[in-house]
């Protein structure tokens, strides 16, 4: 049989080497070349781009094309299955991103377990962990299925194809992508040809059996899929695990779904049993908000879903030139924008103090509509006045976009931000519908407190 062997290519011009050079000898361009694998030609003739029998189809209009019926497959985690658009499509090819020891193993290891009780096939490819650091987790997850998972703890490629072909499970965990090394390229596991070709390869497999994938991997410290982004377009569906390790909440989210919207995403608290779902998460942090001077909670979005959340600042004079500027759940150029416009077009100049913003529980905004919000906690904290809502004894409530010029512009989804405040009693909430600026936000959340604490 003849081997496949392994050549360069520069992602650049296209330029073909047989051995790794720094420097592409066709355009010229430094570290350019990626190792590729190439199959043995099978003697075909053809010209370049011509199916492999040479004979042309007739198209047809999309309306004669059968439509696919994608019959779901649950995993059993509710805010999962959501964050998919509905469960698992078999055959498809779902990538899960997150940064080390945040939960992607204890997810799927639970989305198999519950997959298994439910008799579907399912198989664990380990290539990270021994089969006994794999036990030791399904232990803790306290359910049935989660010991019956077939798994193989295994690094080479070929061997993890074969096991796929021989065993043709319904789904199938590869935890991780980047640990799965390919023995015909020379390059280190986890590089970007290694990862490219793996993920080639189990897509090919899986579509060809119709085995639904769930692909690990990991990110970089700067939040994106470690090595290639190519992944990304390879796959169907995209999830991103976010939140921090320490903190109990952890959201997924899809920034890629073929079937389904990126809309969705699901929370989750890390118990010693394994992932719990959130389902009342805005309940917990409107009790669990501190109604002290500095706080203010945050009609949010996450997903298609609105979430109040507390969002906490800390003003003290510094001793630092320029002053810290800490945030946590949120841009901290956005932080900047909004001491800005605060000090511009709001009176509150705060030049010459340390500012420390957070977002309570772990949560992660990343939304215009917070500036608002960030804005009345660090007023807040810097007047030294708590804000509460009409009655008095609820927190305040906000959500709207800061402009460059003071003004407060209308975000996405208000109805049903302002629905959810209005569930848990924080009314009136203030937004952009009801104030035009900064500063009259300022004086409806300062001003009536301190003429309320005046009239006492
Ligand atoms: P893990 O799923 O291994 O993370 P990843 O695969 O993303 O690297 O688990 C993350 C952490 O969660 C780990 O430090 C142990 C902890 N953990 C719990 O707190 N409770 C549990 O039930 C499990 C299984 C793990
Ligand atoms: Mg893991």
């Amino acid at each position: 049989m003849a081997r496949s062997s392994s050549i360069y290519v520069c992602s650049a011009c296209g330029h073909e080497a047989a051995r790794w050079e720094g420097r592409c000898s066709g355009c010229g361009e430094w570290n350019t070349l990626v190792e590729e694998v190439r199959a043995p030609a099978r003697g075909s003739r053809g010209k370049p781009g011509a199916s492999a029998s040479g004979a042309a189809v007739t198209p047809r209009p999309l309306a004669q094309v059968p439509a696919a019926e994608h019959a779901r497959l649950s995993t059993g985690i509710g805010e999962l299955d959501t964050v998919l658009g509905g469960g698992i499509v078999p055959g498809s090819l779902v990538l899960i991103g997150g940064a080390p020891g945040i939960g992607k193993s204890t997810l799927t290891t639970m989305a198999l377990a519950n997959l298994l009780e439910r008799d579907r096939r399912t198989l664990y490819v380990s290539a990270e962990e021994s089969a006994a650091q794999v036990r030791l987790r399904a232990e803790r997850l306290r359910s049935d299925g989660a010991l019956r998972i077939p798994v193989i703890a295994e690094t080479a490629l070929e061997t993890v194809l074969a096991t796929l072909e021989q065993e043709r499970p319904e789904v199938c965990v590869i935890d991780s992508v980047q640990a799965l090394h390919c023995a015909e390229l020379s390059s280190a596991a986890g590089s970007v040809a290694q990862v490219r070709e793996a993920a080639d390869r189990i897509m090919r497999i899986a579509k060809a059996l119709g085995i639904a994938v769930l692909l690990v991997g990991h990110v970089t410290k700067e939040g994106s899929l470690a090595g290639p982004r190519v992944l990304e377009h390879m796959v169907d569906c995209v999830l991103q695990f976010e939140g921090e390790r320490e903190r109990t909440y952890r959201t997924v989210r899809a920034v890629k779904n073929r079937f389904g919207s990126t809309n969705e995403a699901g929370v989750f608290e890390m118990h010693d049993h394994g992932l719990v779902e959130v389902l009342d998460a805005s309940a917990r942090f409107v009790a669990e908000a501190t109604r002290a001077a500095g706080s203010v909670v945050l009609c949010a979005m996450e997903g298609s879903r609105p979430l109040l959340v507390e969002v906490q600042a800390l003003v003290s004079s510094s001793e630092l030139v320029p002053p810290r500027r800490v945030a946590s759940g949120l841009e901290r150029n956005r932080l900047a924008l909004v001491l800005a416009v605060l000090g511009r077009h709001g009176g509150i100049g705060l030049g010459a103090a340390d500012v420390f913003v957070n977002v309570v529980g772990g949560v992660e905004v990343d939304e215009p509509g917070a500036d608002l919000a960030v804005a009345l906690a660090v007023a807040s904290a810097a007047k030294r006045v708590s804000l509460t809502a009409g009655s008095g004894t609820a927190p305040l409530a906000c959500f709207g976009e800061l402009g460059l010029t003071g003004e407060l512009r209308t975000v996405a989804h208000a109805e049903r931000r302002l629905a959810e405040a209005a569930k848990f009693g924080l009314t009136p909430v203030l937004e952009p519908g009801g104030h035009g600026n900064l500063r009259s936000a300022l004086d409806a959340a300062l001003g009536s407190q301190r003429s309320a604490k005046l009239a006492a």
